[in-house]
């Protein structure tokens, strides 16, 4: 059965190494599989890097000749099935950007993608081991640097991984940073995070980069599409955020998403869609400190639940859902 995960650490809260051996961390990790996510945060399994490998802000360098050839076709095989789903499906931005990854037949250097990433929008990815800590996390976003994980799923986890690895890190969220306004955006979230995180404060604003940042979606002229690295990055859930007439679709309200728990292993039930980059940087630019207070005060929202007064945000689900000639249980 999937959990529902109400004490939701930031992938932001990426997990905390030291947490993993607890059996109920306070920052709940949650890693991000093909068919979606997971969390090692309340079980007893540590992550799965090697954090000796690692700096005291939990950088390292990217171990590129410890890469097989096998795990090159892995990074081939993801990348060729999904970029293969992304029309239709995937925004504008992001299909735009994917190129700038460089060649998807092997897993790529960073520091070649550095060099385009730098000069479009003044952002950097750095390596890290695996999940890290939420202070470090939010650090490194604050100085418009994206953590990456190095390694790669085994073969038999082609479907499913329960902590983000190199795929989910650089296919699903760095095409994005390409974008100026999505990077300004990340750089924001970074510092808010600092401010969340002496505020205890953090739950709250996770549930927010869990639905905009892993699993958000956007309205475009063409339609409704995905701009979440969690989507993006999962074969199963890019369709069914799209296009399944089963989840909740409701317009950005940061208030609603920040008391909203969410399922970290399965599919998730509630999306929350934006009509553009600027609208997601202009909802969160206000000071959150009164709404973190007045949060206090108000009952969570499970991940399923649909509330009398609000209004889907999209009608025009159902049909495409119908005319696709995809399987799906009924
Ligand atoms: N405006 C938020 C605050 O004052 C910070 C923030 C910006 C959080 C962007 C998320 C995204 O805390
Ligand atoms: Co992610």
């Amino acid at each position: 059965m999937p959990q529902e995960n109400g004490n939701a650490g930031a992938r932001a809260a990426k997990g905390r190494p030291e947490q993993a051996t607890a059996p109920s961390g306070g920052s709940e990790p949650h890693a991000v599989g093909s068919v979606g996510v997971t969390s090692y945060g309340a079980s007893d399994r540590p992550p799965r890097g090697d954090y000796s490998r690692a700096s005291a802000d939990y950088t390292c360098p990217q171990n590129y000749a410890g890469y097989t050839p096998a795990d090159h076709d892995t990074y081939r095989r993801l990348y060729e099935r999904q970029a293969a789903l992304l029309p239709g499906l995937a925004c504008d931005e992001f299909i735009a950007a994917l190129p700038s990854l460089g060649a998807s037949d092997h897993i790529p250097r960073f520091e070649d993608i550095n060099k385009r990433l730098y000069k479009a929008t003044g952002w950097e990815i750095v390596t890290v081991p695996g999940l890290i800590p939420e202070v470090p996390f939010f650090t490194l976003l604050a100085n418009r640097k994206f953590p990456v994980t190095d390694w790669i799923r085994r073969p038999e986890e082609f479907d499913y991984i329960v902590e983000p690895d190199v795929f989910h890190d650089l296919f699903g969220h760095v095409p994005l940073l390409f974008n100026p306004i999505f990077a300004d955006h990340m750089q924001e979230y970074g510092k808010g995070g600092l401010k969340a995180h002496g505020l205890g404060a953090c739950e709250q604003l996770s549930r927010l980069y869990w639905y905009t940042i892993e699993f958000g979606l956007i309205q475009q002229k063409d339609g409704l599409r995905a701009y979440g690295a969690g989507i993006l990055s999962s074969s199963g859930e890019l369709r069914h955020s799209v296009q399944s007439p089963e989840p909740q679709r409701l317009p950005l309200d940061i208030e609603r998403v920040m008391r909203t728990r969410y399922k970290i292993d399965s599919y998730q039930q509630t999306y929350f869609v934006i009509q553009s980059f600027q609208e997601l940087f202009d909802k969160t630019a206000p000071d959150f400190t009164p709404i973190y207070e007045r949060l206090r005060g108000l009952p969570e929202i499970a991940a399923d639940a649909k509330l009398a007064e609000e209004e889907p945000f999209s009608t025009e689900i159902d049909e495409e859902w119908n005319t696709s000639t995809a399987s799906r249980p009924s």
